[in-house]
């Protein structure tokens, strides 16, 4: 018998993965991390299943929950939101399963921060402006943060930021960040990506506090950086004209044997 982690994904129920509904459809029981998973994805369970809640467990009680379930011979369908690579607390139960010799398999699902990005339409690397995008978060009150993995030390690259789990942190956010990306570098805050009640809010650094009400918590991602402005990159070299790539060789020049 298996545990079968599922990466739910952000939120829209369409934006779970085909392999992740087709497990869920099979497995008698179900253990979801509370409300970021939508009713309609639990509606894929057989009608007759156990769906259990465990924001309301431990880590004892969701281990108890998986052992009861696979000594009575029935798979387990563990889901999470977002993606299980990131803030899902998927390693502590791994852990605790393998010691108590039960299988475990992961179907990934769509993260968060890929989701808050489609819903402002953009692309987090563009040529000539940032290739490379940090997800992070700020400390909270479960989690320390490492020395190395300050905000300020992040800033200093330059990355495009998806900052996590810190809407409750933004003036600290930004009072960081500003040194480093300026008074003017652009930010997108996405509460609750992909659901009906999707927000966007859109200012700079030096703005973006005064625009954010009360009501958006903590499901919220903070984009930060360059490539949330509309214009300002390169072309990627990927489909110039002149570059020879493998699928794609460039055509001979003329006067030349091909
Ligand atoms: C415990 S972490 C889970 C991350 C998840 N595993 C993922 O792949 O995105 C929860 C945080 O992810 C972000 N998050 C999750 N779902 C979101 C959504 N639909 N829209 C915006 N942010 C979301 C928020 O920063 C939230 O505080």
């Amino acid at each position: 018998m298996t545990v079968h982690f599922i990466g739910a994904g952000p939120g829209a129920p369409d934006l779970l993965t085909i392999r992740g509904q087709k497990i869920i459809s099979k497995c008698p029981v179900c253990l979801y991390a509370g409300s970021l998973i939508p009713e309609e994805i639990l509606a894929y369970c057989p009608s007759s299943a156990t769906i259990i809640n465990t924001a309301l467990l431990d880590l004892d009680g969701i281990i108890g929950e998986c052992r009861n379930a696979t000594n009575a011979g029935h798979d387990v369908a563990r889901l999470h939101s977002g993606d299980l690579s990131i803030w899902s607390a998927m390693g502590e139960q791994i852990r605790r399963l393998k010691q108590a010799k039960i299988d475990v398999s992961i179907t990934p699902g769509v993260p968060s921060f890929a989701a808050a990005a489609a819903s402002v339409g953009t692309e987090l690397t563009l040529p000539g402006l940032v290739q490379s995008v940090v997800l992070t978060r700020t400390q909270g009150r479960a989690s320390v943060m490492p020395d190395n993995e300050s905000l300020e030390n992040f800033a200093k690259t330059g990355a495009t930021l998806a900052i996590h789990l810190s809407i409750h942190n933004l003036k600290y956010v930004t009072n960081t960040l500003i040194p480093f990306y300026g008074t003017d570098c652009p930010v997108a805050i996405i509460y609750r990506a992909s659901w009906p009640d999707q927000k966007i809010i859109i200012g700079v650094l030096s703005t973006i506090q005064n625009k954010v009400s009360e009501k958006i918590d903590r499901t919220a991602i903070i984009l930060v950086g360059a490539c949330l402005n509309d214009d300002g990159f390169k072309n990627s070299r990927l489909y110039a004209s002149d570059y020879d790539r493998r699928f794609r060789p460039k055509p001979a020049q003329k006067g030349t044997k091909p």
